[in-house]
């Protein structure tokens, strides 16, 4: 996964910030999707690494609870952990995941329920009340 999220990491898009992410995603199928930054003259459109790396999972078939964990790399200090709305984003598919930061030299592993505690999702809907969760849909 790190190799992967590595790869990735070659090919953002940065011309803005210069500051490149990579993320790899691992589903159950043991399948490794892997994303990068793509940064936008707009800079509200850019789009971060781990929502290129979710978006492209969904694409090949993920749905909630296919996700079992996730890595994302930048190089410098600072391990840089998902922003908000790529929590929210992640939190759709997974009830929690491993989430492991890394740059050159440090890694830190975390729990996605930790770094987003009561996220918003199809259950506060009512969602579940009405018995049309997703498939597989978390928050049983
Ligand atoms: N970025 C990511 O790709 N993932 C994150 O979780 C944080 C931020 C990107 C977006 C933008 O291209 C650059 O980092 C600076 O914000």
């Amino acid at each position: 996964m790190l190799q992967a999220a590595w790869r990735a990491w070659e090919h953002a898009y940065v011309p803005y910030s210069g500051f490149r992410v990579g993320a790899a995603l691992r589903t159950q199928d043991g399948t490794i999707v892997a994303g990068c930054n793509v940064e936008n003259a707009s800079y509200s459109v850019t789009q971060c690494a781990e929502r290129t790396a979710l978006c492209a999972a969904v694409s090949r078939g993920l749905r909630p609870g296919g996700l079992e964990a996730l890595v994302v790399v930048t190089e410098g200090g600072d391990l840089t952990p998902p922003c908000g709305a790529c929590r929210q984003a992640l939190a759709e598919f997974a009830d929690s995941l491993p989430v492991l930061l890394a740059n050159r030299s440090t890694r830190a592993l975390f729990e996605l329920r930790d770094l987003l505690p009561r996220a918003f999702t199809g259950r506060n809907l009512g969602l579940a009340e009405a018995g049309a969760l997703p498939e597989n849909g978390l928050n049983p």
